[in-house]
């Protein structure tokens, strides 16, 4: 691919983008009965025209949203796909099938695929930060032959992390420690390089301020943006700061959720499951409107994986509970369910639009955090460590002090 651009460049464009377009990407169609946006040009065009597609497009435009989409009409959509480019990184390594023991398929591949993004010489000293057991230390201790610190709260997930380390004769030592405690510095002191894979908002935050006070390189691939304490989000670097005040680009947690949401590793079935549960939600949101006699979305809380009521009248029973709403006899149960399934059909249709703007939100997000290091002095990359369908969250961003 050709030479990328230079990240405050990128991140200009993609504020002006994002802030222009603000009023389109932001409302979630899920919660609006009508349309969620203002009225305002284009946004009836586009709601027509995406209401004209038909599934097998749509389900495409939802897996690529940048190919050939009849939103190109109205929205930069080509603009956007160039600025979301980010060059792949080196091709994942080979290792022997024993070494993958205990790990889930898809995070072993996740993980073969991010070890060339951890560059470290001999005798170096490596340093997992939100370890889980340690599954990343053990692939690495064994490439580079060296001794590595990981980090993780949880007492269970150290006690077999270690077992599993010292079972395979490696020099990993899982440390029970809490990484937004001040404690945590005094592990970054000596350490070469902080590798962490999939931390989560506040926590990788946490690793990149430390990062920069004690001038440390890192490979982090981030994740889940909106598990931060701010309600609005506070821009890291200056130059974003400075960027997003120039445009009026302000994101709350929906926005930043917004930014994760994906569904391509979820299997055939998942995906059916899921849709069969939004149906019903929004099938449940029609009643909840005609019950309470208010025409206002109420949310409803999620259910743990397998806790899906079987029958849809047995979900709005359970959801009317949730709320402390009394349903009368004589509901035409098969009537809201049909109009949840017709409401998903407009409400997927809508999002369209939002699957635009999900991963120019992310590419921002993580362009934030390579300004921040650089404005400290570090030499920063972003690469694609693996395909989309491994783990959306595939952006790596390796940072080394000057
Ligand atoms: C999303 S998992 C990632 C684990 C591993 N890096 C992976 O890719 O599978 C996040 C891990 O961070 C740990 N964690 C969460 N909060 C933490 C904290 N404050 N300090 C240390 N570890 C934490 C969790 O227990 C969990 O094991």
């Amino acid at each position: 691919m050709n030479t990328p651009l230079p990240h405050a460049e990128r991140l200009e464009a993609l504020t002006r983008l994002l802030a222009d377009w603000h009023w389109l990407w932001s409302p979630a169609p899920f919660t609006h009965a009508g349309a969620p946006w203002p009225e305002r040009t284009p946004a009836a065009d586009i709601a027509a025209c995406l209401q004209a597609l038909d599934d097998a497009r749509c389900q495409r435009l939802q897996q690529r949203p940048f190919d050939a989409s009849p939103l190109a009409a109205w929205l930069p959509v080509d603009e956007l796909a160039r600025l979301v480019r980010v060059p792949d990184g080196a091709p994942p390594i080979q290792a022997p099938e024993a070494w993958a023991a205990h790990v889930g398929g898809r995070k072993w591949q996740q993980m073969l695929a991010f070890a060339p993004q951890v560059a470290v010489g001999q005798g170096q000293r490596l340093v997992e930060w939100c370890a889980g057991k340690g599954h990343l230390s053990r692939l690495l201790a064994r490439r580079h032959d060296g001794s590595i610190c990981a980090l993780e709260w949880q007492p269970a997930l150290c006690e077999s992390g270690q077992a599993l380390a010292e079972r395979q004769g490696l020099e990993v030592t899982l440390v029970e420690q809490d990484v937004m405690a001040p404690s945590v510095s005094r592990h970054l002191g000596d350490a070469d390089r902080v590798v962490a894979l999939h931390a989560c908002g506040d926590l990788h935050v946490r690793l990149l301020e430390l990062a920069r006070e004690q001038k440390v390189a890192i490979s982090l691939a981030p994740c889940c943006y909106q598990r931060t304490r701010d309600k609005i989000y506070r821009p890291l670097s200056r130059q974003a700061q400075q960027q997003a005040e120039r445009h009026g680009l302000s994101l709350d947690r929906e926005a930043l959720a917004l930014s994760v949401q994906e569904t391509v590793t979820a299997s055939q079935g998942e995906r059916r499951k899921r849709e069969q549960a939004n149906a019903w939600r929004l099938g449940f949101d029609a009643l909840q409107r005609r019950l309470r006699g208010v025409d206002d979305y109420l949310a409803v809380p999620s259910l743990a994986y397998g806790r899906m009521p079987e029958r849809f009248e047995d979900f709005c029973r359970w959801a009317a509970r949730e709320k402390g709403l009394t349903v009368p006899d004589g509901i035409d149960w098969d009537a809201y369910r049909r109009r949840g399934e017709a409401c998903l059909q407009r409400v997927n249709r809508l999002e369209l639009v939002r699957h635009l703007f999900r991963r120019p939100l992310e590419v921002w997000l993580v362009l934030d955090r390579a300004l921040w290091l650089e404005e400290a002095g570090f030499e920063v990359s972003l690469s694609q460590f693996c395909p989309r369908a491994l783990t959306p969250r595939n952006l790596a961003l390796v940072a080394q002090p000057a």
